[in-house]
């Protein structure tokens, strides 16, 4: 008889554990941290750093697994994956949160921001602040802002003023802003996924790209590039996110550890990217592969020009006060 209760209690607690989900939970808890750049860029160097400050702090009840190079999922997938709870963290460029929010696309209008400290500034500032819960409604958690840098234009032939890239067919991130850019110099922009961008370029099915010093130098873009103008006309940085459901079910004092370590990681990171965009930058140069074009003032006048029509386009759908307050930074 004390047998079988004993053997009833047990079981009774076994289910209870298996519905709570808490059966057997003796392993840490992970969080799969998906990205789509190599180790040696930010981002990379970011999550590394996020996953040794939570090894530290939190060894044993969490454990950080980073996926570079869209070994998990590439940035299209990454978000609806988060929401099904397969992965718990990512940091997609913020060009492509479209589906998610339209706010998040004035980081995308060209020539809006002078140089990253314009960027920080406007980041940190209560619009750039507000915009990181731009995509609570969606489930998601804004955690935090990373800096790549500012990107550039690589091309199959020199690009000087915006009438050389006339017909010519750009690799662009998920933005409809981005098309617009193009669209502004008579080019084709064509969405494609990061992984694709260097055989693209190799196979000549497209004739440039836009993008950072170090994503240009660490996926080997300069090598299938003939030309780079350096026109520093638009901004390459992330959003790092979570998922409301995996955010809000962590007890309050480890996500206070966990942001806290977030934080720290992606100082580093910032710290990283601008060091990068000079030492990538002087790699690319001393390799010899490919002609970096200088713009004279005229030059660059002529793409502010020309792309400056894409502010008014989006200006509904990001809010003419956010897009005021972002060019404010740059005073
Ligand atoms: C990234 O830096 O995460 C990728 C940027 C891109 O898709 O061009």
């Amino acid at each position: 008889m004390l047998r079988t209760i004993t053997t009833l209690v047990a079981s009774v607690a076994v289910s209870a554990m298996i519905f709570t989900g808490t059966a057997f939970a003796s392993g840490p808890t992970v969080i799969k941290f998906s990205h789509v750049v190599a180790e040696n860029t930010p981002k990379g160097q970011m999550a590394n750093k996020f996953k040794d400050l939570v090894t530290e702090r939190l060894g044993g009840k969490y454990e950080v697994e980073v996926f570079p190079n869209s070994q998990l999922f590439g940035d299209n997938k990454v978000l609806e994956a988060m929401l099904l709870g397969d992965v718990q963290m990512a940091a997609p460029a913020l060009s492509k949160f479209s589906r998610y929010t339209k706010q998040l696309q004035i980081f995308d209008l060209p020539f809006l921001f002078r140089d990253m400290v314009a960027v920080e500034k406007f980041q940190k500032s209560s619009n750039g602040l507000e915009l990181l819960d731009s995509l609570k409604k969606k489930g998601l958690v804004g955690l935090g802002y990373l800096h790549n840098g500012m990107k550039q234009l690589s091309s199959s032939k020199p690009l000087k003023v915006p009438a050389d890239a006339h017909g010519l067919k750009f690799r662009i991130m998920s933005s409809d802003v981005l098309a617009a850019q193009f669209h502004a110099v008579k080019a084709t922009p064509l969405k494609k996924p990061f992984s694709e961008v260097f055989t693209l370029l190799q196979t000549k099915a497209i004739d440039g790209q836009e993008n950072t010093w170090s994503n240009i130098f660490s996926k080997k873009f300069f090598e299938v590039q003939p030309y780079i103008t350096e026109s520093n006309h638009g901004l390459l940085d992330y959003m790092v996110v979570t998922s409301k459901e995996f955010w809000m079910g962590v007890p309050e004092a480890d996500r206070v550890v966990l942001k806290k370590s977030l934080d720290e990681a992606i100082a580093f990171g910032n710290d990283v990217a601008a060091k990068k965009a000079l030492a990538d930058r002087q790699k690319i140069v001393d390799s010899k592969r490919t002609e970096i074009i200088t713009l004279t003032d005229a030059e660059r006048s002529q793409w502010v020009e020309a792309m400056k029509p894409v502010w008014e386009e989006f200006e509904k759908q990001i809010g003419k006060d956010m897009i005021d307050a972002a060019y404010k930074s740059n005073m």
